[in-house]
């Protein structure tokens, strides 16, 4: 996964969809129906796009959705590649790599994760501020090419404060519209800052790794993302993350943790979810055009 084939895909791309695109938005778990609301959409299955893996995990798409949010271009990765599927890391980021040669300037990075605090219960969405990488690999590992970024990239600011402080505004006005249209009794806090602790997976963590974990300052745990946030940075591109808990993580309670919860914990979140990735695209569009 070089330079030349993320180029051969960039073009691919663009011969399909032809727009400039602003933002890059990857859909995690149970969280794919965000693509449907795109409109003008161009859907390129992956298997078409020059170099792209196939996407083998149910509930994921596998396809690339290019269309627009309220006038602002968009290209959705529905259903991203995991480590735990087996691909090598320069496969799980290769999209990225191909959005930073499309000009994408923002990524918004979604995923499913598991909650290793009592007090933030399923169902609710975390910002993510920071990550802790224990997937035992580092997505710049091998020989490094400089027209992707450099060498030794600094990791201080992953996820953008700016893009955290529209996330964390957007959803304050979503909780509060909620409530003016009925469908929240009170106003609920929707956002919660945390940090995402990524795992290669595929099993879930054992009651004895989710302490470790917790102790280790973090407050979510997934399969995911990390990946795509270094290779967006490496790339000068800002990160937003988020994610949906769908779970509280293993021995938190004396429940099991199941893949069909997981999605359906996802898929319920969605109404409000898809209401607060539409009004965070809305906002770094309108910025952009000032
Ligand atoms: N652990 C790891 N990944 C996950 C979880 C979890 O509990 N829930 C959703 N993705």
């Amino acid at each position: 996964m070089n330079y030349e084939n993320a180029v051969e895909a960039r073009d691919f791309i663009n011969s399909r969809a032809g727009k400039k695109i602003g933002i890059a938005l990857v859909l995690g778990s149970g969280l794919g129906g965000f693509a449907e609301e795109l409109d003008e959409k161009v859907v390129i299955p992956y298997e078409e796009i020059p170099h792209f893996a196939l996407s083998t995990v149910q509930g994921h798409a596998g396809q690339l959705v290019v269309g627009d949010i309220d006038g602002v271009t968009v290209a959705v990765q529905q259903g991203r590649f995991h480590y735990y599927e087996g691909y090598d890391i320069k496969q799980v980021i290769f999209p990225m790599r191909v959005f930073g040669l499309l000009g994408v300037k923002n990524a918004i990075l979604t995923n499913a994760a598991g909650s290793v605090l009592t007090s933030f219960k399923q169902g609710r969405l975390m910002l993510i501020r920071d990550h802790i990488n224990l997937m035992g690999v580092s997505t710049l590992r091998g020989e490094n090419d400089e027209r992707f970024g450099p060498r030794f990239p600094d990791l201080t600011n992953v996820y953008d404060v700016g893009l955290q402080e529209i996330a964390v505004q957007e959803a304050h006005k979503l909780a509060k519209q909620r409530v003016k249209d009925g469908l929240d009794k009170k106003r609920a806090p929707i956002l919660r800052r945390g940090v995402y602790c990524a795992l290669a997976g595929p099993n879930y963590e054992t009651p004895a790794e989710v302490r470790l974990i917790r102790m280790l300052g973090a407050t979510a745990v997934g399969m995911s993302t990390v990946p795509e946030a270094i290779a967006a940075r490496h790339q000068g591109i800002k990160v937003l993350g988020i994610s949906c808990i769908t779970n509280l993580a293993a021995g938190i309670t004396n429940q099991v943790i199941d893949h069909n919860e997981v999605m359906e914990t996802g898929e319920r979140v969605g109404e409000k979810f898809k209401a607060l990735l539409r009004r965070i695209i809305r906002r770094i569009g309108n910025k952009k055009q000032k």
